[in-house]
């Protein structure tokens, strides 16, 4: 079989590593991927968002299947273009996809269908929004409506940040045609788990739940990042609360996007936060989260190419998805500076003994070397028996990688480790 997977980051390479466990494939193409990603896939120059050339692309290579991973490609309708010329893929479709795709979409899907969120308003005015935070209990939280590579959410503790996230937003169109609309919603408090599932739209199955470490200094301080590491299982997501999630939030969703006429089928992701009165949810995501999925991947036992075609065929009620009972450690290696201003080009060395469980991120390859070209390079994932051992195992592959300007941070998965202690 020949794979597509579109999309270019860490996330795309994890995806990659496992889809090619499976003896079926012959040849893995990524659109674009990255050049540390050189000895695993073919690298096409297409950009993930170039939905015309992707589909020729497809069609010229007779591909069996296409994996579109990231958010952008997903809500502008790459799903539907490819199966329009008969690829099969694994991904929503554009009408889905808008659960990611606008904040407003989601918030008020939750609302209809009572899955519990934070309390919110939606503004298109900005004098309005103005006023209304005049009020509104503080902290506050300020969204943009659309997709805002990762940075539209601003948490206000003071009545002024949220009056500036307002004008930034809506009025110096910090995010363009994204901020168009904004939610305001419930400053919301608790441990934040974030469930990865595979769902055909009939069946919902959650991954192994996660932890993703987004600020980028030590001891979650500094500014939001896309992610600055993971672990998995995630020990605040116990069986009690997963049963709970299944039931006030999962199933619901999907049979809620069902009445919608808007049938989810990929993999949704579901960030929540486990606060006093329950789990909430604080957003969707319509993809594989990053870096989560570079937890999740190498913890799952089944065949992921089976899992994913189960979900196109919607036959996933009759398909085992089986984790591994381990713990994963993830550790992001970024340029110094991210995620603000960074210098790129260093030469990346990574030894092969730890190469299996390196997932590339932000690399180039010139003239046969391996040159950071972005802020998160690469994420060091390591499986063991407990969480404490995964996260000494990761720190130590971590200590064998070089490359120029490199930062992490050292507190990945100590959080995790706290509540255990509890
Ligand atoms: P997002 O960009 O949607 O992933 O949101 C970034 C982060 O903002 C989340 O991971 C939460 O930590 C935080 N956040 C979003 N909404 C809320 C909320 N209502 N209350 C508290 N924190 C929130
Ligand atoms: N790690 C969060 C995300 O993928 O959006």
């Amino acid at each position: 079989m020949k794979i597509m997977v579109v999309g270019g980051g860490g996330r795309e390479h994890a995806i990659i590593k496992k889809i090619k466990e499976n003896k079926d494939v012959e040849k893995i193409y990524a659109l674009p991927g990255n050049g540390g990603m050189a000895k695993d896939a073919e690298l096409v120059n297409i950009g993930a968002t170039d939905i015309e050339k992707a589909v020729e692309f497809a069609v010229e290579n007779k591909i069996d299947y296409a994996v579109v991973a990231p958010d952008d490609p997903l809500v502008l309708g790459m799903v539907d273009a490819l199966e329009e010329k008969g690829v099969p893929c694994f991904g929503p479709r554009k009408n889905a996809a808008i659960i990611e795709g606008s904040k407003v979409f989601s918030k008020d899907l939750m609302k209809k269908y009572n899955i519990p969120t934070a309390q919110y308003e939606v503004f298109t005015d900005a004098d309005e929004a103005l006023k209304y935070v005049e009020s509104c209990p503080i902290p506050t939280v300020v969204k943009a409506d659309g997709l805002a590579l990762g940075k539209g959410v601003i948490i206000a503790m003071t009545r002024e940040e949220a009056k500036n996230a307002v004008v930034s937003i809506m009025k110096d169109k910090q995010f363009g045609k994204s901020g168009d609309s904004i939610v305001i919603e419930e400053f919301l408090t608790g441990p934040e788990v974030s469930v990865l599932s595979f769902t055909d739209g009939k069946t919902v199955i959650p991954m192994i739940s996660s932890m993703d470490h987004k600020r980028a200094g030590d001891n979650d301080t500094g500014l939001n990042t896309g992610g600055m590491g993971t672990v998995a299982p995630n020990p605040y997501y116990t069986k009690a609360i997963a049963d709970e999630c299944m039931e006030k939030i999962f199933l619901p969703t999907i049979d809620a996007m069902n009445k919608e006429g808007r049938t989810f089928k990929g993999c949704l992701y579901f960030g929540l936060m486990l606060t006093e009165k329950g789990p909430k949810v604080i957003e969707y995501n319509c993809r594989f989260g990053d870096p989560e999925t570079q937890v999740v991947l190498p913890l799952l036992e089944s065949d992921l190419l089976t899992v994913m075609r189960a979900v196109t065929d919607e036959t996933l009620a009759d398909c085992e998805v089986k984790f591994s009972d381990k713990s994963a450690c993830c550790v992001i290696m970024a340029s110094e500076g991210y995620p603000v201003k960074y210098e790129k080009g260093y030469e990346i060395t990574i030894p092969e003994e730890v190469e299996d469980n390196v997932y590339v991120a932000g690399a180039k390859l010139e003239n046969g070397k391996l040159l950071t070209n972005g802020g998160r390079v690469l994420g060091v994932t390591k499986i063991a028996d407990t969480l404490e051992q995964a996260i000494a195992l990761s720190y130590n592959a971590v200590e064998k990688v070089c490359f120029g300007n490199a930062y992490y941070r050292h507190d990945i998965g100590q959080k995790a480790l706290k509540c255990k202690e509890v």
